[in-house]
């Protein structure tokens, strides 16, 4: 199965092809923002994938589109609930914009 570590916290967990890495986050209780549940339409999944972007494959234009709402927008920025896990990553989660907004987790 692949691995993903997440920084910064440093955790590593394996996870089976298929999953997206929103879902592999939650479900180990690694947190991301999900504001819209995971349907591609608001940016607080935003992470910084450090190694293994390409193995994600191509971004749709919706992807895309929310990415450019995101202000620390890097060359290697997705939406953790657009990524499908095929291979080994290493996965940054920048800190949150608002910290005050935290009640949705
Ligand atoms: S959770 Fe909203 S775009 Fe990923």
């Amino acid at each position: 199965m692949p691995k993903i570590r997440f920084l910064p916290q440093d955790i590593e967990i394996e996870v089976p092809e298929g999953k997206t890495l929103l879902d592999a986050a939650l479900e180990n209780n690694i947190r991301i923002d999900h504001n819209c549940g995971g349907n591609c339409a608001c940016s607080t999944c935003h992470v910084i994938v450090e190694e293994g972007f390409q193995s994600l494959g191509e971004m749709s234009e919706d992807e895309e589109d929310m990415l450019d709402e995101v202000e620390e927008l890097t060359e290697t920025s997705r939406l953790a609930c657009q990524c499908k896990i095929t291979a080994d990553l290493v996965v940054e989660i920048p800190p949150k914009a608002d910290p005050l907004d935290d009640d949705d987790f």
